[in-house]
C-alpha cells in the first residue's frame, strides 16, 4: 500500500536517525531512570520509561520544554504528572536533578517512605503535589528555600515532625495545604513572614503549643484552617481579629481555652468554626460580617446570652450554639433578613444550654429549624408551640445530591459513550464527557445547595468553557467538612472534544490554574479521567499517529479507494492485533487504481509535506521511478502531534484532502476533477440525494458513516477557507467515523476488496517488486499510537 508505506518510512526514517543534539539532558534521563526504579508500577504505566529518549519518545505523563535550553541545548522536564496511577514504592533522592521542573505530581499513589531532601534542590519547582500517598518521615528543611514553590500539598500522609521554621523562606508560596498529617511541635511563629500565604491548611494533624498570635501579621492570609490539633493551654489569640483579610476561621477540636474571639472587625468573614474547644465567657456581641453563612461555637462554655447580633445576618445558613451554658431568651427574629427563596433554608441550633424563655413567640418560616432541647425553656408549661422545638434531634447535616438523567433526555446513540448534555442550548444534545474527581477543601458555606448554580458559573467561566459544559453529577458531604464532587465535561456543540481541548482542560485542572474563589475555596483535583478520549480512542480505534499517517497518505498520494481500504484494513488488523499480533500479511495491491510516479504526486499535492521530502535513487527492490523518500526536515516534524498542531492547520491544503474524500465517496477516478465534482456533489446533497453519488463500494458502510463522510468532504471543499475545518478537526471526525463502522472481528481480511489475484500465501513470497514495497507486517504497526509515540520503531518488512 503504498501512501501508507511512504509515510511509514518517513516517520521511521525520522524516528530511528534523532540528531544528536535536541536529546533530554543525560543527568536528567538518568534521574528519571532511578524514580522509575524506585517505585513500583503494578499496571505498567511507566513501561514507555525505558525506550529512547524522554523528551523526545514521549515518556508517558513527562512533560518537557518544548524547546531545548538555550544555556545547555538540552531538553529538560518541566512537569512530572504522575496523579493516581497506582504506584507504590519511594521517592528517589535523584528528583533533585530535575532542577528545571516546575510540576512535580504524585497525587493519590500508594508511595511510602519520606520526602527527599533533594527535592530542595529543584529550584524552578513551583507546585509540589503529594498529596494522597504513605509517605512518612518529616518534611525536609530544604523544601522551605525553593524560591519558586506557590503550592505545596503534602495532605493526606502520615508526615510527622515539625514544619520547618525554613518555611518562612517561601517568599511566593501562596498554600500551605498539609492537613490530615502527623506533623507535631509548635506552629513556628516565623511562618508569619510569608508574604504571599493565603490558604494556611493544617487540620488533622499532632500540631501543639500555644497558637502564634503573631499569624495577624500574614498580610494575603484568607483561610486559617486548624481543627483537630492539640493546642492546650492556648487561647486564641485576640490578634486574630484583626486578620482583616480572613475569610475562613475554623479552630474546631484544637483544645482551646480562654474567651471566645470578637472577629466582628473582619469585614468578609464567611465562616467561623470554633466548636470542640474549652472556650469559657460571654460569646462577644460585635456585629458580624454579613458575608457570614456559618457560625460555630458549639461544644464549650460559654455563658451568658445570645447576642442579638446574630439576628439579621442575611447569608446565614447555620447558628450552632449548642452545649454550652448560655442563658437567657431564645431569639425570635435570627431569619429577618434572609431571602428564603433559591433553596435556603436556616439551621439554629440551640440544645443543651440554659435558655429560660422565649423573647417572643417563635414563628419561624418554613426552612428554619430550631433546635431547643435540653434547656429550662422546654420544661415551662407556659410557652406556646415549643413542644415542636424541644425534641432531642438528631444531627443535621447538609444533604448531597445528584442530577437524574433518566427521565429527561432520550438515551444517546451507543456507538461511542455519549451522554445527554442536559442543559445544552440545544436540549438533549449528547456528547462525550470528560470526567472529573473533585473536592472542595475548605468551602465558605454549610448549604451547598444554594449555591450550586453559583458554582457552575465560577468553574465553568474558570475553564473558560460555557456554564452548560459543566455538569455537577453528584456532590457529597465529607468529614472536614469538605464537599465530594463528581463533574463531567461536555464539548461545545460537538460530540467529542479535540485532543487539545483535552489536554488543555486537563491542564487546568491538573496545573492548578482554574482561580480560586472565595466563597468555594482552595479545590482538590482526585482524578482528572478521560474516559473514552483516552482508553476507548486508543483501544478501539486508530491512533492518532496511524489516522495522521493516513491522511498524509491519502493526501500525498491521492491513491483514494486504497487508502480507505487500507483504513478498513487497519482497523480491522487493529482489532485482531489486540487479541493476537501474528497477524497474517495483506496483499495491499487494489485492483484498478493507478500507481503513481514521485512527478504526478507532488504535482498533486500542493506541496504540501512532500516539499520537505526528497526522493532517492531507487533503493534496492523498488522500479523505477517509484518513490522512496526519507527525511529531509528538521527532526520533530514528523512527530504526529507536530502535525496535528503545526503542519496540518492550512485550510487550503484541506480543500485538496475534500476534494480527494469526494472522490472516494463517489468512486471517480482520482485527481483532477476539482470544482465540477465538488459541485455535483453539493448539489446532490441540497436535493437530499447524496446517496444517489455514492459509490456502490461504499455501500458496506452504514448510512449514517457515509452521510458523515460526505459532509466533511463538503465541509472540505467549502468556497470560503475560514468556513473550511482545521485538519486536527479533519482528522477527528474521520476517527470518529471510523469508529461508527461496523465491527468486522473475525471476517477474514481477504474479503475485502482488493486484488482477488494475491492471496496472504501467494504474496508474502513476492520479491523484489514494487508491489513488495507496498507491503509490509502489519503486525508491527500496533495501533496504540503510544508505540508510534515512544520511539518503539516497528520494523518495515518489505518483501
Ligand atoms: C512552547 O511553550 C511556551 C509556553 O511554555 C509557548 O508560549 C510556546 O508557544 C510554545 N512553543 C511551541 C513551538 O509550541
Ligand atoms: C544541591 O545542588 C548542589 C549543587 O548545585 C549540591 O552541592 C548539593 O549537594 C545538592 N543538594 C542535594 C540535597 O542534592
Ligand atoms: C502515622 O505515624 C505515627 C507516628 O509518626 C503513628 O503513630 C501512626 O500510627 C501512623 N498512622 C498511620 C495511619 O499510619
Ligand atoms: C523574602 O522576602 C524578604 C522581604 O522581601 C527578603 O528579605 C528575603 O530575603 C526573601 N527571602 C527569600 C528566600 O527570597
Ligand atoms: C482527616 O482526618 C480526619 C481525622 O482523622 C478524618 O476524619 C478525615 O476523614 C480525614 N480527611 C481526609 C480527607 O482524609
Ligand atoms: C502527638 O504529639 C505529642 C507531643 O505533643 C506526642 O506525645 C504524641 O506521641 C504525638 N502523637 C502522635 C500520634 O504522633
Ligand atoms: C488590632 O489592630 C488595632 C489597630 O491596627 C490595634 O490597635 C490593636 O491593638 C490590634 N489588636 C490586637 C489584639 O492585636
Ligand atoms: C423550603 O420550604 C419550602 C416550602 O416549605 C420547601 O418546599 C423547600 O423544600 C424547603 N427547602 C429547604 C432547603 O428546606
Ligand atoms: C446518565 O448518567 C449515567 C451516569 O453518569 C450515564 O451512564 C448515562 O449514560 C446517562 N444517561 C444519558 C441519557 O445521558
Ligand atoms: C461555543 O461554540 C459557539 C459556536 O458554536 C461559539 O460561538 C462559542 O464562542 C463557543 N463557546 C466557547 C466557550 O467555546
Ligand atoms: C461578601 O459580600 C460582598 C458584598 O458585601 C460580596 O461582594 C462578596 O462576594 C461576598 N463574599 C463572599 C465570599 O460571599
Ligand atoms: C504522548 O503520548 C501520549 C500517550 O502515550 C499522548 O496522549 C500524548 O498526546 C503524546 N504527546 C505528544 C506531544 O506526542
Amino acid at each position: 500500500m503504498l501512501p501508507f508505506y511512504i509515510f511509514t518510512l518517513l516517520y521511521f526514517a525520522h524516528v530511528q536517525q534523532p540528531t544528536a543534539a535536541q536529546i533530554t539532558a543525560p543527568w536528567e534521563v538518568n534521574a528519571l531512570r532511578a524514580i522509575r526504579g524506585s517505585l513500583s508500577d503494578p499496571n505498567g504505566f511507566l513501561n514507555s520509561w525505558n525506550r529512547g529518549d524522554p523528551c523526545v519518545a514521549n515518556w508517558t505523563r513527562v512533560i518537557c520544554y518544548n524547546v531545548t535550553a538555550k544555556d545547555d541545548g538540552y531538553f529538560h522536564v518541566q512537569e512530572l504528572q504522575l496523579l493516581r496511577l497506582g504506584l507504590s514504592g519511594t521517592l528517589a533522592p535523584e528528583l533533585g536533578q530535575l532542577s528545571r521542573m516546575k510540576i512535580m505530581d504524585f497525587m493519590w499513589n500508594k508511595i511510602t517512605g519520606s520526602i527527599p531532601k533533594e527535592v530542595g534542590n529543584i529550584t524552578s519547582l513551583e507546585l509540589l503535589l503529594v498529596n494522597g500517598n504513605q509517605l512518612t518521615g518529616s518534611l525536609p528543611e530544604e523544601i522551605g528555600f525553593l524560591p519558586n514553590l506557590n503550592r505545596i500539598q503534602i495532605d493526606q500522609n502520615n508526615i510527622s515532625g515539625p514544619i520547618p521554621k525554613s518555611f518562612a523562606n517561601l517568599n511566593k508560596t501562596k498554600h500551605f495545604h498539609m492537613n490530615n498529617n502527623s506533623l507535631s511541635g509548635q506552629i513556628p511563629p516565623e511562618l508569619s513572614r510569608l508574604p504571599s500565604l493565603v490558604h494556611m491548611l493544617l487540620d488533622n494533624n499532632n500540631l501543639s503549643g500555644y497558637l502564634p498570635p503573631e499569624l495577624a501579621q500574614l498580610p494575603k492570609l484568607l483561610i486559617i484552617q486548624l481543627d483537630n490539633n492539640n493546642f492546650s493551654g492556648s487561647s486564641i489569640p485576640p490578634s486574630y481579629g484583626n486578620i482583616t483579610t480572613l475569610l475562613k476561621l475554623s479552630l474546631r477540636n484544637c483544645s482551646l481555652e480562654g474567651p471566645a474571639p470578637d472577629v466582628s472587625g473582619i469585614p468578609q468573614l464567611g465562616y467561623l468554626d470554633v466548636s470542640w474547644n474549652q472556650l469559657t465567657g460571654p460569646i462577644p456581641s460585635g456585629q458580624l460580617a454579613s458575608n457570614i453563612t456559618t457560625i460555630d461555637f458549639s461544644h464549650n462554655r460559654l455563658n451568658g446570652s445570645i447576642p442579638a447580633s446574630f439576628s439579621g445576618l442575611p447569608n446565614l445558613q447555620r447558628l450552632s450554639l449548642d452545649n454550652n451554658n448560655l442563658d437567657g431568651s431564645v431569639p425570635s427574629d435570627v431569619w429577618r433578613n434572609i431571602d428564603f427563596s433559591g433553596n435556603r433554608s436556616l439551621i439554629l441550633d440551640f440544645q443543651n444550654n440554659a435558655l429560660t424563655n422565649l423573647s417572643n413567640p417563635l414563628t419561624p418560616p418554613a426552612n428554619v429549624t430550631i433546635m431547643l432541647s435540653g434547656n429550662p425553656v422546654c420544661q415551662s408549661q407556659n410557652q406556646l408551640n415549643i413542644a415542636q422545638y424541644c425534641q432531642s434531634a438528631p444531627e443535621v447535616n447538609p444533604g448531597g445530591g445528584s442530577i437524574d438523567n433518566s427521565t429527561l433526555c432520550a438515551p444517546c446513540a451507543t456507538d461511542l459513550p455519549l451522554e445527554s448534555v442536559l442543559k445544552a442550548p440545544n436540549p438533549c444534545s449528547c456528547g462525550v464527557p470528560l470526567y472529573v474527581d473533585y473536592r472542595l477543601k475548605s468551602p465558605g458555606f454549610w448549604d451547598f445547595v444554594p449555591y450550586e448554580a453559583q458554582f457552575q458559573e465560577y468553574l465553568s467561566s474558570g475553564l473558560f468553557l460555557n456554564s452548560y459544559q459543566l455538569e455537577v453529577t453528584t456532590f457529597m458531604w465529607e468529614e472536614g467538612p469538605r464537599l465530594k464532587m463528581t463533574l463531567k465535561l461536555f464539548p461545545n456543540n460537538t460530540i467529542l472534544f479535540n485532543s487539545g481541548e483535552v489536554q488543555r482542560l486537563r491542564y487546568m485542572f491538573t496545573g492548578w490554574l482554574i482561580a480560586d474563589s472565595d466563597i468555594f475555596g482552595p479545590y482538590e483535583l482526585i482524578n482528572f479521567d478521560p474516559g473514552w478520549y483516552e482508553k476507548g480512542s486508543t483501544k478501539k480505534s486508530l491512533s492518532t499517529g496511524a489516522i495522521v499517517g493516513i491522511v498524509i497518505a491519502a493526501f500525498a498520494a491521492a491513491a483514494v479507494l486504497s487508502s480507505l481500504i487500507t483504513l478498513i484494513l487497519l482497523r480491522r488488523r487493529s482489532r485482531q492485533f489486540s487479541k493476537k499480533r501474528t497477524a497474517k500479511r495483506i496483499p495491499m495491491k487494489i485492483d484498478g487504481v493507478k500507481d503513481f510516479t514521485f512527478e504526478e504526486l507532488s504535482n498533486c499535492t500542493n506541496d504540501f509535506s512532500l516539499s520537505r521530502l526528497a526522493p532517492l535513487p531507487d533503493t534496492e527492490g523498488s522500479a523505477p521511478g517509484h518513490v522512496s523518500t526519507v527525511v529531509k526536515g528538521t527532526p520533530g516534524y514528523l512527530d504526529p502531534e507536530y502535525f496535528l498542531t503545526h503542519k496540518l492547520t492550512d485550510k487550503s491544503d484541506v480543500y485538496s484532502l475534500g476534494v480527494v474524500f469526494l472522490e472516494l465517496l463517489t468512486g471517480m477516478q482520482p485527481i483532477s476533477h476539482g470544482k465540477n465534482l465538488v459541485r455535483e456533489v453539493v448539489a446532490a446533497n441540497q436535493s437530499g440525494m447524496i446517496l444517489s453519488v455514492v459509490d456502490l463500494r461504499m455501500g458496506a458502510l452504514p448510512g449514517e458513516c457515509v452521510e458523515r463522510f460526505a459532509a466533511l468532504g463538503l465541509r472540505c471543499c467549502r468556497d470560503e477557507t475560514d468556513a473550511r475545518p482545521s485538519m486536527a478537526e479533519v482528522v477527528r471526525e474521520l476517527e470518529a467515523i471510523w469508529q461508527m463502522t461496523p465491527d468486522t472481528d473475525g471476517v477474514p481480511s481477504e474479503s475485502v476488496a482488493m486484488d482477488p489475484t494475491h492471496t496472504p500465501a501467494s504474496s508474502s513470497t513476492a520479491t523484489g517488486s514494487r508491489m513488495g514495497h507496498d507491503q509490509y507486517d502489519m503486525s508491527t504497526s500496533d495501533v496504540s499510537g503510544s508505540n508510534l509515540l515512544s520511539g518503539v520503531v516497528p520494523s518495515i518488512n518489505p518483501r
